[in-house]
């Protein structure tokens, strides 16, 4: 393996921070992780960058996860069971299931990314999260020195969540995962624009291909490409509150959404709290708000990461200070 040093990781981040690794690795087998192991550096994991914000020089060694392969493992009349190395790129994999008439990931069509950072934070969209169709997680653990595989249920799989970025944070490097597929889709077209679009696009019979299409044209209508604009998706996560805060906040706030997550609490969109505090739309030097989606801040040149880290503290703040809301950065800071 050849481990370089100094290397700009600008092409790396969708955010486009230029910050440079102290150590850098490409790393397309898993046999080259004892060895790995056995330098002390301290170790990050790189898939495709977009959801991670750099705020400064990287020490230690990146390891960028280019691990590749897609096979069954199992099938039975109803479903297939795919064992896919975490290095894929997870759009490609959801184009692999269309294309084979699977179903179970078209709702997260066009998620930036690696198949490896599907498990770390539950990705979710449309009414969908990875945990529905992920069987088991494998990784390698560093300290153990040694693989391990995690059940659905061993992940503790919550709302942009997992073990792997709690207890097993920096611990574990998620070398491949089982996603189970099925052959009789059961479609979830009800979140959100997707019924709106499908209609708009003149659908008559509902298929796997058409959803994610639909998907794919309700995400380009209004999340920046990160090839044109730099940026990490949602920033923050939805916070939950309880319901007897959000009722007494709606009394002032008549037009405050919310989505109901269990009898006491609901879920508020974080873009509508950013929206409601002035930022949509803001543009200081180089980073700014989106003005499509307040919940997505961007990178419009060469914006430095801890600026953008400064930028969504006083979004936190301001957020605070007028609804009372914590928000929780959902990005991961290096
Ligand atoms: P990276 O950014 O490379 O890494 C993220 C974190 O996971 C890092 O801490 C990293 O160390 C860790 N990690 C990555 N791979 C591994 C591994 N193999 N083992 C252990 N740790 C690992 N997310 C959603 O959930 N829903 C969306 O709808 C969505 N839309 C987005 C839209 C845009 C335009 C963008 C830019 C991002 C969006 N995201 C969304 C966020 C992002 O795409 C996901 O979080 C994605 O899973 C990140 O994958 P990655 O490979 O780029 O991870
Ligand atoms: N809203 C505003 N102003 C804004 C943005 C949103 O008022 O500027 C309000 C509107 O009421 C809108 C609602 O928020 O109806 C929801 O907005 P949207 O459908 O765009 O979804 P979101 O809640 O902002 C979440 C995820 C996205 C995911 C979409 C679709 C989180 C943190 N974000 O965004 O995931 O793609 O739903 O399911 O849960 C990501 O994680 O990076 C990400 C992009």
């Amino acid at each position: 393996m050849l481990i370089q040093q100094k290397i700009s990781l600008k092409p790396f981040n969708t955010f486009g921070i230029d910050v440079v690794a102290e150590h850098f690795v490409q790393l397309d087998n898993i046999a080259g992780l004892p060895e790995l192991t056995a330098l002390g550096w301290k170790k990050h994991i790189l898939g495709g960058g977009s959801n991670i914000l750099l705020t400064g020089p990287v020490r230690g060694l990146v390891i960028h996860n280019q691990l590749k392969g897609i096979s069954t493992i199992k099938e039975d009349v109803d479903y297939i069971w795919l064992n896919v190395q975490a290095g894929e790129i997870w759009h490609d994999l959801v184009l692999y299931a269309i294309s084979n008439g699977l179903g179970g990931i078209e709702n997260l069509a066009l998620i930036p990314g690696t198949v490896g950072a599907s498990p770390m934070q539950n990705i979710g969209a449309y009414g969908v999260e990875a945990k529905e169709t992920i069987e088991t997680v494998t990784c390698w653990n560093w300290e153990e020195k040694a693989f391990m595989t995690f059940s659905n249920s061993q992940c503790e799989f919550g709302y942009r969540d997992s073990i792997f970025k709690r207890q097993l944070k920096d611990k574990t490097f998620i070398t491949s995962v089982v996603y189970k597929l099925s052959r009789n889709p059961a479609y979830h077209t009800s979140y959100g624009a997707i019924n709106d679009e499908l209609e708009r696009m003149g659908v008559q019979e509902l298929s796997v291909n058409a959803i994610a299409k639909a998907v794919i044209n309700i995400r380009t209508s209004k999340l920046p490409d990160p090839k044109q604009i730099g940026n990490a998706g949602s920033f923050f996560k939805n916070p939950t509150i309880p319901l007897r805060q959000y009722t007494l906040l709606q009394s002032v706030y008549t037009g405050m959404p919310s989505y109901p997550v269990n009898e006491s609490t609901v879920k508020v969109p974080a873009g509508w709290l950013i929206e409601q505090c002035g930022w949509k739309g803001y543009k200081h030097g180089d980073m700014g708000v989106h003005a499509k989606q307040a919940l997505v801040l961007v990178n419009y040149g060469n914006a430095p990461g801890s600026e953008i880290w400064e930028l969504s503290g006083e979004i936190l703040h301001s957020v605070k200070e007028k609804f009372g809301i914590e928000l929780e950065r959902e990005v991961q800071v290096w």
